[in-house]
């Protein structure tokens, strides 16, 4: 059986917010292809529970959600993109109001534009439009309802990109990305995906910490296809780790919502005395880096295996229609947070540097665009402030899909690509070896890359990522590839970028803190690595 190649216009890496949004802006006339390595609706954005940051309130202002961007970032967002980003806020919750999103309204409330605004860390105003506390669910149906009315896209499900295909990694002239190679996990074959234009939308990579928010999918695969491929990245020490995470031992990753402290939820210690107040002014609503850094102190300080957030001296009608899904889930669970304080943990959650690009997406490498979680745009600087992250999905997929539609549609040379040639290995019998590897990286991530760093922390765990690094790569040169594999590859590489740039920094800023250097340097710079064949 000859394997399939496919060709497209535009090759979507990734079916998140920020693939999905990319796919349905352009126009009908391109042929899309839109993968998800999962099934199409699992990954991050389907999780999202906040909401989106947008200036929708008449007391609002632009200029104050810009600021307040800006002081979460802690002097390393870039202004232009920041500014850029928060002016597009109202036309994106619009566009996804057309789509058919349904924002929670104010209660009473007739007209179309009166939500109900929730708050989170870091915003002065009341300005997260949300659905209840699952609205990333209600983003995510209501995208991949309106990509099946599309018939110029073919959405293709269980599909892993491995890697993308250059011009320069297969002998021609030039580095324009051509398209790229597909695991098939049905058929366990590699299938070439051509495409004038390839995107890489493929989330975070907070998978590469032990304990995380985030789904299976978050494993840095697009930044670590990415930086093989010749792009340079950007700020990758800044792994923000959400203070608030269940703590108890049947429930994998789930999240309670920032939106709770926004609603007025106390951050508690075991004995039930509040201590946020010693840490900052904004208590509860300090930025995330503060809070969670805080969190992490006290429970070194006591020992203790977590700490608590209560939410019960609200009344019990509230929290249920504000935050139906996490109440249900602790109740599953045997706790009745209208009644009880919830055991919380941080955790890590969103990956804040990635793949450098400009303004419209556009990476280093001619034709690749990335966009969403695996992008570096500039906008998070040291530290992500709540709810910003779908904005930024949705308004650079935008901007990505107008620059696409302003260049040619057809490439006029396009060099002959080779196929997935696997002749040369066999199937592994040591399968024992990614999953003993997998474990010990993502424990000496928490361990020595987490919320607070020294020199020699990492160190050491430069020392063991460059000894999984020989191993990983020695066993995809001689074994089949199969979709963990795929991933373990690209943790390794992801966490050694990651150490890299923590032990260039020299100075505590946002989410990268060290005890090494508590202090903040002057002239806030961001740390770019450059990959051996960049050019
Ligand atoms: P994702 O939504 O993660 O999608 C990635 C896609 O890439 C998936 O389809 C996956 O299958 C695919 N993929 C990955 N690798 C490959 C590969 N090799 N081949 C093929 N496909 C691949 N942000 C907010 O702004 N507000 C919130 O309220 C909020 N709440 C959150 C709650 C939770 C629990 C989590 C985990 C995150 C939250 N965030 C929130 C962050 C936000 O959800 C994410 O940053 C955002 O959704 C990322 O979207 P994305 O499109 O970049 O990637
Ligand atoms: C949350 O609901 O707390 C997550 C919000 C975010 O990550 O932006």
């Amino acid at each position: 059986m000859t394997t399939p190649t496919h060709l497209f216009d535009v090759l979507v890496i990734g079916s998140g917010a920020a693939g999905m949004t990319l796919a349905l802006q352009l126009t009908r006339d391109y042929r899309i292809a839109i993968l998800s390595k999962d099934e199409p609706n699992e990954g991050s954005t389907y999780y999202a529970q906040g909401g989106v940051a947008a200036v929708l309130d008449e007391y609002d202002s632009m200029e104050s959600h810009i600021q307040d961007t800006l002081i979460a970032g802690a002097g390393l967002c870039h202004q232009e993109i920041v500014k850029f980003t928060v002016k597009q806020s109202p036309q994106i919750i619009n566009w996804l109001v057309e789509k058919g999103v349904n924002f929670d309204k104010e209660p009473g409330a007739t007209g179309n534009n009166q939500f109900h605004l929730t708050k989170e860390g870091g915003h002065s105003h009341r300005r997260v439009i949300h659905a209840a506390d699952a609205t990333g669910k209600e983003i995510a149906l209501t995208l991949y309802d309106a990509l099946n009315e599309n018939s110029n896209i073919s959405f293709f499900k269980q599909f892993v990109a491995v890697d993308l295909v250059n011009a320069h990694n297969i002998g021609h002239k030039g580095n324009e990305c051509l398209g790229a190679y597909v695991l098939n996990l049905e058929t366990g074959k590699v299938e070439l995906f051509r495409a004038n234009y390839v995107i890489i939308a493929t989330g975070g990579a907070s998978k590469v910490y032990l304990y995380t928010s985030n789904p299976d999918t978050a494993s840095g695969d697009g930044i670590a296809m990415a930086w093989r491929a010749g792009c340079r990245v950007a700020n990758l020490e800044f792994n923000q780790f959400h203070p608030t995470c269940l703590y108890h031992p049947e429930a994998k990753s789930f999240l309670i919502s920032e939106a709770l402290r926004g609603e007025g939820a106390k951050l508690v210690l075991p004995d039930r005395k509040e201590f946020m107040h010693r840490f900052d002014a904004r208590a509860e609503l300090a930025p995330r880096d503060i809070v969670a850094r805080a969190i992490d102190h006290e429970m070194k300080r006591l020992g203790c295996d977590c700490v608590y957030l209560d939410i019960s001296h609200k009344p019990s009608k509230f929290i249920k229609d504000h935050f139906p899904n996490i109440y249900a889930r602790c109740f599953e669970l045997g706790i009745d947070i209208t009644t009880t304080p919830i055991p919380i943990v941080p955790a890590a959650h969103y990956t804040c540097g990635g793949i450098l690009t400009d303004i419209n997406g556009k990476t280093d490498v001619p034709n690749l665009y990335a966009i969403g979680e695996s992008s570096f745009t500039g906008l998070h600087g040291a530290n992500r402030m709540a709810s910003n992250s779908l904005l930024e999905c949705m308004v650079f997929a935008s901007a990505a899909a107008k620059h696409i539609m302003m260049q040619p549609k057809v490439k006029s040379h396009m060099p002959k690509v080779p196929m997935w040639d696997d002749s040369q290995v066999t199937n592994s019998i040591e399968d024992i070896t990614i999953s003993h590897n997998w474990d010990e990286l993502r424990r000496f991530m928490w361990d020595y890359v987490g919320i607070v760093r020294t020199d020699k922390r990492l160190q050491r765990a430069r020392r063991r990522v460059q000894l999984l690094q020989q191993e990983v790569s020695e066993y995809y040169s001689n074994y089949r590839i199969s979709s963990d594999l795929l991933e373990l590859r690209n943790l390794i590489t992801v966490a050694d970028l990651i150490i890299q740039s923590a032990i260039r920094r020299k100075e505590s800023r946002g989410l990268h803190f060290t005890l090494d250097h508590p202090n903040l340097l002057e002239g806030a710079k961001d740390t770019v690595l450059i990959p051996p064949n960049f050019g």
